[in-house]
């Protein structure tokens, strides 16, 4: 199991606040079976600041920490999209030594011109992910503009609290409609340390009880060891009809 958006790296942002904590956090997420975790801090949204200096920094220092522990650090950034950030960043801020690079947006509205600077990052040779897309309003009001960005080279992570139910029935909604038309590729925890329950097993559960293994292991496993090795992921990977089940959603909510 591999997770590929964490706010774990200590005193970057407003995930974990001491390099003790950070121990922890990993240590427990080892023993619930993670081989690998992308360390992504919050990259020039509203209220974080951190520089890609400091982001490598922290890392190395968290790196040497954790040294005996059975575990794959890779170092990342959760980049948020504002008008020219694609001016300003680098491979530097990619996942470990990839294309890939985790992005956000406004939860609200969109960002201006967020199709121009996607493109303009794709362009530049980098694998964009968008980071929940099922958070953004403007997807919860319509899931089908979701597709729209896998036909831009963009791919899509879904939070694994949102399956679970725990932003809201909205939300939920919106996560499982991503997932069962396959239109995620990857599904991660966000994990901010605000608890010590690790919620990713719980949603990879949920996928393996609503869906099936197949697609539990392709959004934990198959996708994010494809993308640590920079290998190129399928955009469309579901050969069939895009149908609404009938209370499929409701029936999956209410098992949670
Ligand atoms: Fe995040």
């Amino acid at each position: 199991m591999i997770d590929i958006h964490t706010h774990i790296l200590h005193n970057c942002d407003d995930g974990s606040n001491s390099l003790e904590l950070s121990i922890r956090q990993i240590t427990n997420m080892i023993d619930k079976g993670i081989t690998d975790i992308v360390l992504t801090p919050h990259y020039m949204n509203s209220y974080v600041q951190t520089d890609a200096k400091i982001i490598d920094q922290q890392f190395k220092e968290l790196i040497k920490t954790a040294a005996d522990l059975e575990v794959n650090l890779h170092k990342g950034g959760e980049i948020f999209l504002n008008p020219g950030i694609e001016d300003k960043i680098d491979k530097e801020l990619c996942i470990g030594d990839t294309s890939y690079i985790l992005v956000e947006t406004n939860m609200g509205e969109f960002t201006p011109d967020i199709y121009e600077i996607l493109f303009n990052l794709v362009r530049k040779g980098l694998r964009p992910i968008l980071a929940h897309p099922e958070r953004y309003n403007y997807i919860m009001n319509d899931p089908d503009m979701a597709e729209d960005f896998l036909h831009r080279d963009v791919y899509l992570q879904v939070n694994a609290g949102s399956l679970l139910g725990l932003y809201g029935s909205k939300i939920a909604k919106t996560a499982w409609f991503l997932i069962d038309n396959g239109f995620a590729h990857f599904v991660a925890s966000d994990n901010h340390c605000r608890s010590d329950e690790y919620i990713l097993p719980f949603a990879i559960e949920a996928i393996r009880d609503n869906i099936d293994d197949h697609t539990a292991d392709l959004l934990t496993k198959i996708n994010p060891q494809k993308m640590l090795n920079n290998e190129k992921i399928k955009y469309f990977y579901l050969e069939k009809q895009k149908v609404e089940k009938k209370g499929f959603f409701e029936k999956i909510l209410r098992k949670l």
